[in-house]
This record gives structure tokens, C-alpha cells and sequence, in this order.
């Protein structure tokens, strides 16, 4: 058994894995033309205009057909495919267990109240059971979001949310390019958010994001909503017709968008290259496998969760993430954002001192909401993450099972 590295012993991987090199020569030269033609003509590029307009399309393209709302960040996308639903205030919105802030604050952001569905445990994802333990006749709509690139069971909740007159929102922002039984996550539910800030499979340069809809009236209510209420899709209005902020993206972000999304298939094809090879490897070690995916789907690995199984290791999974890291390998030890563990949450900080939306009479729900979570704790207790990007290769999928075996061997019971 080779010494490992934690102990003094040789490392897997001596050199750094390779950056992702995301922006190239390609975005660089549609900017500079953007920029040309602005100072040819003297008018400076815009929103909405020729460049963002093509984005829309070509992203409504990659998704299939349908229609795409560029704006300005993957928090704001989900925000404005909320604001599409037109919920009245004090709805319930069933949220992920596990996800980023900006894949539920938006809920609270349109005066509706975030309700915790609980994780299966073998995923960070929720799943249909979880969710139908939360639905409520306050219940308006469901987000669900395909943490880590491994897609949510979406038949089932399609299933519930038809049963019980709910929408369903997608959040894709980690999962760009992911399938679910020959679908093209985003266009399974009635309307999806991405993000496109500059980590994400594609981006739109530091910040942006899209919503995105194969239903007319959804994204034109979500186009008005993404910018001021103005009339877009309606005639013989008087004015901005209802109450929202300016959540645009621009013209100069749109035309990296378009460059990226031509390399978008590519960067998923390398992505899922590693991610699967490591999980072929590891499919008969006791001690630590690529997590559980759902049947029929493919994960776009925005990055690589693994599931450690303490029954066979003889130490903790800090222990093993440690030794691993030793072995050089970028391993994120948690990903425990349960959103509802979060001060935010708890201490109802959103508008003042009010606990507004929760604290307003016409709430008729639970005022100091406390959702039991297990299975999401469980999962991120029995999980952690390795950074995968499109530039790693042969090599790099080779040291991160090397690296996996090597400690795993150690550790085994
Ligand atoms: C699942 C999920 N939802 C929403 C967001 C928010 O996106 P942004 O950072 O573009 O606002 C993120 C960001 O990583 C995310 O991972």
C-alpha cells in the first residue's frame, strides 16, 4: 500500500490541474467588432438590441425552440421567471433543500413565502415525496433546482405539480446541458432560470443569466417583469403596466454569450468525459463512489459529487477529504447550503425589522417556520465535491482515481 501523501508519502498529482481558460480569442474579436462598430457609427451598443436579441435566439436554439429572456444575473432569472408566474404575495414556493441563495431569496424578493422540501438522501436534489410533504392550499409553485449538474426526478413532481395546479421552475444554474430521460433539463418545466456568471458552463462574461420558456404568455409576463412593467407582447396599453425593476442584460455581455454558447456542447462533452470515467472507476469501491444520478438522465457535472460510505472507512470523511487534498487533488470537503439554516431565514431579515413576509396578517401560514431536514443533512454529511473543469483530460481523470483508490485502500475497513 503506497504511504500516503497526508503521512509524507508521494503525491498523485505533483502539478496543478489545468485553469479553465473559458474566454478565448473568439469572444475577444465579437467585442472588438461590437466596440468597432460603436465607435464607426458613434452610437454606443446597448440592451435589447441586434446582440442580445441574437443570444436569446441562439440559447432558444440550444434549448430546442422556445423563448429566452437574457438578464443580468442567474438570482435575477429566477426572480424574473417567478415574477412570470405573477403570484400573489403570501404564496407558498416550495424551494430546494440544498442551493445557492440566489435559488431562493428571489421567492421572499416577490413577497411570497420559501417552503423547504427536503433532499433524497442520496442526492442534494429534492424529489417528488419530499415535495408533496410540503404542499399546502397556499402552495402556488415549486422550484426545483439540478444541484451539481446531476438532474432532479422531474416526472414525478411534473406529475404533482399537474395534480395539485402548481408551476414548476427549474433552476439550471448549475446544470447547463443536462438530460433527463432525452430531455434537455430547462425545458421540462414550465419555465427555467440559468445562470451565466463566469464559473457556470457558459458564461455572459462576469455576470448574467437567462430565463427561458417554451410557453408565449409566460415569457412575455417575464419579459415585462424583467424590466419595468414595459408592455412587451401586449398592444393599446397605457403606459408600463405593472410594478418591476430593471433586471436587463446588455448588448456587450450578450455577445460573449453568443461566442460561448458554440463551445457549450463541447465543454460538456470533456466535462462529462472526466466525470463519467471516474465514475466507471469507481463503481465497485466500497468506500467512496460517484454519487447516485438519476436513471436515464446525464449529468452535465458542473462538479464531481462523491458519496463516501461510512460503515466501510475507518475514519471521518474530513479525514479522508484531507488525505485526498494531500494527494493534490481540489476536493470541497461541504456543500451544506441548506438555505434554511441560514440567518437570513431564521431571523426573517428581508424587509426591515417587520419579518415581513412571514409576519403580515395576511399570511395565514406557519410564522416561525422550522423545517426538519435529514435527508439533506445527511447528504451533506456523506458527500463532498471535486472540482472538475473542460480542460482536464486523460491525465487528470486518471489522478483523480488514482488519488481516490490510493486513499480509499488506506482507509478501507
Ligand atoms: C443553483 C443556483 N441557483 C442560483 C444561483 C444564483 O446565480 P447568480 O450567482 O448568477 O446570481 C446559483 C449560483 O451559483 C446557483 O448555483
Amino acid at each position: 500500500m503506497a504511504d500516503l501523501a497526508i503521512f509524507g508519502g508521494p503525491k498523485v498529482r505533483t502539478t496543478p490541474f489545468p485553469a479553465r481558460a473559458l474566454i478565448g480569442v473568439e469572444e475577444k474579436a465579437a467585442v472588438e467588432a461590437l466596440f468597432d462598430k460603436a465607435i464607426e457609427t458613434g452610437n454606443a451598443f446597448g440592451y435589447n438590441g441586434p446582440a442580445e436579441q441574437q443570444y436569446e435566439k441562439d440559447f432558444a436554439a440550444y434549448c430546442g425552440g422556445g423563448f429566452a429572456d437574457a438578464v443580468n444575473s442567474g438570482s435575477n432569472a429566477l426572480f424574473c421567471a417567478l415574477g412570470a408566474l405573477d403570484l400573489d404575495p403570501f404564496s407558498e414556493v416550495i424551494v430546494p433543500p440544498i442551493t445557492d441563495p440566489g435559488g431562493v431569496m428571489p421567492v421572499v424578493m416577490i413577497g411570497c413565502i420559501p417552503v423547504f422540501a427536503d433532499a433524497d438522501p442520496r442526492t442534494y436534489n429534492t424529489y417528488a415525496d419530499a415535495v408533496a410533504a410540503r404542499i399546502t392550499e397556499r402552495t402556488r409553485a415549486i422550484v426545483v433546482a439540478h444541484i451539481s449538474g446531476d438532474a432532479v426526478d422531474m416526472d414525478p413532481i411534473m406529475a404533482l405539480a399537474a395534480k395539485h395546479n402548481l408551476y414548476v421552475v427549474e433552476d439550471c444554474a448549475q446544470a447547463h446541458g443536462t438530460y433527463y430521460k432525452g430531455r434537455l433539463c430547462g425545458t421540462i418545466g414550465h419555465i427555467s432560470s440559468f445562470s451565466t456568471m463566469f464559473g457556470k458552463h457558459h458564461c455572459t462574461g462576469g455576470q448574467g443569466g437567462v430565463v427561458f420558456t417554451k410557453d408565449e404568455k409566460l415569457h412575455f409576463e417575464g419579459r415585462r417583469f424583467a424590466d419595468r412593467g414595459k408592455p412587451f407582447g401586449l398592444t393599446g396599453t397605457n403606459g408600463n403596466v405593472r410594478g418591476a425593476i430593471n433586471c436587463n442584460l446588455n448588448d456587450l455581455s450578450a455577445t460573449i454569450g453568443s461566442v460561448q454558447l458554440t463551445k457549450l456542447p463541447g465543454i460538456v462533452a470533456r466535462r462529462r468525459a472526466v466525470g463519467e470515467g471516474v465514475k466507471a472507476a469507481m463503481a465497485n469501491n466500497p468506500v467512496v463512489k460517484v454519487g447516485w444520478q438519476v436513471p436515464d438522465s446525464s449529468s452535465c457535472y458542473w462538479f464531481l459529487r462523491m458519496t463516501v460510505y461510512p460503515d466501510a472507512m475507518k475514519c471521518e470523511k474530513a479525514e479522508f477529504c484531507k488525505a485526498l487534498a494531500a494527494e493534490g487533488i481540489p476536493v470541497t470537503v461541504s456543500y451544506r447550503h441548506i438555505q434554511c439554516e441560514a440567518d437570513w431565514f431564521i431571523n426573517q431579515h428581508v424587509f426591515g425589522k417587520t419579518g415581513y413576509p412571514w409576519q403580515c396578517s395576511d399570511y395565514k401560514g406557519p410564522k416561525h417556520p422550522k423545517y426538519d431536514m435529514p435527508n439533506a443533512i445527511f447528504a451533506a454529511n456523506t458527500n463532498f465535491n471535486i472540482a472538475i473543469n473542460e480542460s482536464y483530460g486523460e491525465q487528470e481523470t486518471k489522478d483523480i482515481i488514482d488519488a481516490l483508490n490510493k486513499v480509499s485502500e488506506y482507509y478501507a475497513k
